[in-house]
């Protein structure tokens, strides 16, 4: 099936294995000074034992002030070696390459991450998400952080790692130097493009004199900063030369800076595929060593497809990383359905950074907890009884039969996936399929046994008498108590997007949050009438992820969706609904309501299995309801303890 995907290529003199690269990736799994901790450590050895052919670590520190997360890895001082040597041996069990790469976070940094001093960039121009003004680099400080990049370069050598990458890219530091749209300085650093570049070419030579020639040295850089006044391809062009001249081994294509509004540098789910793999088919029509593109590349097939048609010498593919740390020993061995794929929600990984949480994944949650998860053999062997066959369920089931337990689901309708369901059919999120077949596979290859339109009651449970039962029955609709609720012409949003309630004419959202939004889209791209959201907060999607957000609000843009915030539905009638604003009611004419207001747990049958005591577990939605990252991870973690 592969051209290319599985033969090797050189970066420098270290031979990688395959094509398939794990770009860096943030994971806030290190101490707050700098050191591996064996969560970090497990997390890159799953990689090694999946096979990638080269593992690239985020972004190392280079001096303490440096860190734009609290909780990265350091290479500021020698202690940073040995801990981090831990890193490169466990990876070296397999085949897999490590590189480390290692960063200044410039303006992005924050004194609440970089140990509270204000940060520093080329110019005094605040970043706009992390938001607090920079301090300008005196030329004395701008040496001393050259020098910092080198002896970081010679404890990555002195680690272990088998190659080092200089981050020069998505406006941190030395990114910030490269491109007018952060730099407006007039000295020997500002100015002309040879002075932009002169900070990326002194970092580059004080870490070839730590390294050595014989040492690979890489680059990540963003060949599009799609932001006004910042770079794109011309100038990217002029650089990559500059790279290869110089005696860089490889470079690595990225695209972003924080300030970069939509659609950011990690691509939502409703970003095309390898949308910014062009810009690295330009950096491989200029220079002879290898070059990477990335950006929601999800499927090998896909990956070897960009290969052979010579967009680029390596694919990055982090976030697929995270779904399914196996991809390539899966797609070697040809298990299409056995491998998970990134769905391109930001929800867990991208997410929980915005928080300074350690990262997670929706649909892996043994991503970051492989340290814990480990399958020792258990000395007792239980009947576990999953009730409810959405994303918690399912995950329940799956962790459960993981540890050899004999697992039986019970779900009451005629098919598995609960919220995710619907949670496919709006615009651009048809990939989430790919997470139900997911899990229902894996529940198939691991023999847990399923009973599809079975209600589990009180009087099953008894009879069955398990071990252990997981309550994993969901969520419903909430129905707001407003006169007219239950007339003919109110529906939910979850129905309508399934097709089994059909709304045509003048249309009603009654709640502005994520699903009713994604609810408005799906009907305005399906023709379906004139849509108007109204929300009773300020803001339509008030709590929704902003990357998501601005996607979707320009779909709804798009197709005229109106919107009505701080406003109330407060009764149904026959043809309309009477909204409320400022306590002003108003006769709003419609065809139909459609009901997004959230919903509440489905735990009725709580209270009637109390008897069981400890051995019963409520998980997902049916203990509170929130998003599937909670409900994926709280179900896996019911079943492994089960
Ligand atoms: C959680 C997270 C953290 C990231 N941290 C870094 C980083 O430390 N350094 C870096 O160069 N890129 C970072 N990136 C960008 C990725 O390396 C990659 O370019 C981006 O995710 C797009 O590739 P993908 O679609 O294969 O995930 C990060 C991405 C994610 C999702
Ligand atoms: S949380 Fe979502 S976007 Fe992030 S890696 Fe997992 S599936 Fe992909």
């Amino acid at each position: 099936m592969f051209d290319k995907l599985f033969t090797p290529l050189n970066i420098g003199n270290v031979v990688i294995p395959n094509r398939l690269v794990v770009t860096a990736m943030v994971s806030n799994f290190c101490t707050a000074d700098g050191m591996a901790t064996e969560r970090f450590l497990a997390y890159h050895e799953e990689k090694a034992k999946g096979g990638w052919g080269l593992i690239i670590t985020e972004d190392y520190a280079v001096n303490k002030h440096a860190m734009g997360y609290q909780y990265i890895g350091g290479m500021w001082k020698d202690e940073h070696i040995e801990s981090h040597r831990a890193l490169t041996e466990r990876v070296h069990k397999y085949d897999s390459k490590i590189f480390c790469q290692i960063y200044h976070a410039g303006r992005q940094s924050h004194s609440g991450v970089n140990g509270g001093v204000q940060p520093v960039a080329v110019s005094p121009i605040a970043c706009p998400w992390t938001r607090e003004m920079p301090r300008e680099l005196t030329v004395e400080e701008i040496k001393e952080i050259v020098k910092d990049f080198g002896s970081a370069a010679r404890r990555v050598k002195e680690a272990g790692f088998d190659g080092v990458e200089i981050h020069a890219g998505n406006g941190y530091l030395i990114s910030g130097f490269m491109s007018f749209y952060e730099n407006k300085r007039t000295d020997e650093y500002g100015g002309c493009f040879m002075n932009r570049m002169r900070l990326l070419k002194e970092v580059y030579e004080e870490v070839r004199a730590n390294v050595g020639t014989d040492y690979p040295i890489m680059v990540r850089f963003s060949a599009d900063e799609h932001v006004v006044g910042g770079r794109d391809l011309s100038e990217s062009r002029m650089i990559v030369k500059l790279m290869e001249e110089w005696g860089i081994d490889a470079i690595n294509c990225s695209n972003g800076v924080y300030g970069t509004y939509n659609p950011g540098q990690v691509a939502p789910m409703y970003m095309p595929h390898a949308w910014t793999i062009h810009n690295a088919a330009e950096v491989k029509k200029l220079v002879n060593i290898p070059v990477i593109g990335v950006n929601r590349i999800t499927d090998p097939l896909m990956a070897d497809n960009l290969l052979s048609i010579g967009m680029c010498d390596f694919v990055g593919m982090s976030r697929a990383s995270l779904a399914d740390p196996a991809l390539p020993n899966k797609a070697k061995a040809g298990d299409w359905e056995g491998i998970r794929t990134c769905i391109g929600c930001l929800q867990g990984c991208v997410g929980a950074l915005y928080f300074g949480d350690p990262f997670r994944c929706l649909v892996n949650p043994e991503m970051g907890n492989e340290y814990k998860y480990t399958y020792e053999a258990l000395p007792e062997k239980k009947q576990v009884m999953v009730i409810g066959g959405g994303v918690a369920g399912m995950e329940a089931a799956i962790a459960a039969a993981r540890r050899g337990h004999t697992v039986s689901l019970y779900e009451k309708s005629d098919r598995l996936g609960g919220q995710f369901l619907p949670a496919a059919y709006p615009p651009g999120k048809g990939e989430f399929t790919t997470f139900i077949s997911w899990l229902k596979n894996e529940m198939l290859r691991l023999g847990v046994t399923v009973f599809l339109n079975t209600e589990a009651t009180a009087a099953l449970v008894k009879s069955k008498n398990p071990d252990k039962v997981i309550l994993a029955s969901g969520g419903v609709p909430l129905k707001p108590p407003i006169p007219g609720i239950d007339r003919k012409n109110v529906v939910t949003a979850e129905r309508v997007l399934l097709g089994k309630d059909i709304v045509e004419g003048r249309i009603v959202i009654a709640g502005g949050g994520a699903v009713g939004l994604e609810t408005a889209i799906h009907l305005a791209y399906s023709e379906r009438g004139a849509i108007t959201v109204v929300e009773m907060l300020d803001e339509i999607d008030k709590t929704g992820d902003g990357v998501i957000k601005v996607h979707l609000m320009k779909l709804a843009a798009e197709r005229g969706i109106q919107f009505r915030t701080s406003t109330k539905v407060i009764e149904v009638c026959e043809n309309g609904v009477v909204l409320e604003q400022s306590g002003h009611p108003e006769l709003f004419y419609c065809d139909f309501v459609v009901l997004a207001v959230g919903y509440r747990a489905n735990d009725s049958l709580r209270s009637e299995l109390s008897f069981l005591g400890d051995k019963l577990a409520v998980v997902g939605d049916a203990e509170a309801c929130a998003n599937a990252l909670t409900a994926s991870h709280s179900g896996f973690a019911a079943g492994y303890y089960a």
